[in-house]
């Protein structure tokens, strides 16, 4: 029977600094994203995914993680995020105090290959001793699943997959799991397998979404997941976003869009959707063109009506 039972209150952890600013072609100043970061915080978020700690040959725009994370001034509840790949990036990462550490592997053997080029296998000896490291350090560790429902390699992706990479990060200590459609092919009943074979190894309040929104189904997976009970979602703000090794994919869904749908159905998110716009107007004014949110246009247009 449909459950129409909703969590009272979501935690949005938004990406845009990192997925959403990790794909631009035109170099953003530091600056720029510092300012971004402000602005995020300055709207309510509570968790803001900053950097990555990775090879600067792979990604060169995350190539100024130090001076971001140094520039931005911390604010008292607000929790700053960091992905690193492997020991060299955590190490790096920890000069930067972050208060939690990304480690991210695939559901996908190709996909492992391309984007941290090493499987799965490699990819969890690689993430064991930083996850020890940084647990050891105090730092709370969140593991990413790339591809849990489809793959730009491999096409589609059995739940088992999902459940079997699950299983491994638990197995290595990471503390929390995002069940993450990389290319936006997920629709909500293989959204809801992915979820369901991760609970088997992870709690509810353990397991987030992150849904990119290349066919326009990431708020309707968001619903989906609601529904299966959970409360944590990766988002990104004027759904900016992709990542260099999924070609054609596009970015997570819009902060301003999840938000405007819980705000709609009366459930807290402890952000203010209107000074979050402005942040979106900010860095879309910043790239030169105009937002991927939906709802943060709409509503933006409104205003200037
Ligand atoms: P590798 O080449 O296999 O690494 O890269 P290596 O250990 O053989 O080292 C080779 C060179 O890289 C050496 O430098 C190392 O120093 C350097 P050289 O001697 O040639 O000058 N190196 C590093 N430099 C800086 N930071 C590091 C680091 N590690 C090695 N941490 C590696 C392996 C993982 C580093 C590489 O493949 C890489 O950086 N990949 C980038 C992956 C990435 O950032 N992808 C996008 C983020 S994931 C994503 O967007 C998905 C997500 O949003 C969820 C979803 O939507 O699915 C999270
Ligand atoms: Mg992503």
């Amino acid at each position: 029977m449909l459950n129409l039972q909703f969590p009272s209150r979501v935690k949005l952890v938004e990406v845009g600094p990192r997925d959403g600013l990790q794909n631009e072609k035109q170099q953003v100043p530091a600056a720029i994203k510092i300012e971004l970061v402000q602005r995020l915080q300055a709207a309510g978020l509570k968790e803001i995914e900053v950097t990555s700690f990775v090879s600067p040959k792979w990604v060169p725009q995350m190539a100024d993680n130090a001076e971001v994370m140094a520039g931005i001034q911390r604010k008292a509840g607000v929790r700053y995020s960091v992905l690193t790949p492997n020991q060299q990036g955590f190490e790096a990462a920890l000069l930067s105090q972050p208060d939690e550490i990304v480690v991210f592997g695939a559901a996908s053997e190709a996909f492992s290959q391309k984007n941290i080029n090493c499987s799965i296998a490699e990819s969890i000896e690689r993430f064991a001793p930083v996850v020890a490291a940084a647990r050891g350090a105090g730092i709370y560790v969140r593991g990413a699943m790339s591809c849990a429902v489809g793959c730009p390699y491999e096409g589609d992706v059995a739940p088992e997959r999902v459940g079997y990479l699950a299983g491994l990060m638990k197995g290595i200590g990471v503390q929390h799991v995002g069940v993450a459609d990389t290319i936006g092919v997920g629709t909500p009943l293989k959204v809801q397998r992915a979820v369901e074979a991760t609970l088997k190894h992870f709690d509810i309040d353990d397991v987030s979404g992150h849904f990119h929104d290349t066919y326009g189904q990431a708020l309707a997976n968001t619903l989906i997941c609601l529904q299966l009970g959970v409360w944590q979602f990766d988002t990104s703000v004027a759904g900016l976003g992709g990542c260099p090794y999924a070609k054609g994919a596009t970015g997570n869904v819009a902060t301003e869009d999840v938000v405007y749908l819980l705000h709609g159905m009366g459930i807290e998110t402890g952000i203010d959707l209107d000074r979050l716009i402005d942040a979106g107007q900010f860095i879309s004014d910043f790239l030169g063109r105009s937002t991927n949110a939906r709802a943060g246009k709409a509503l933006f247009n409104k205003r200037q009506a």
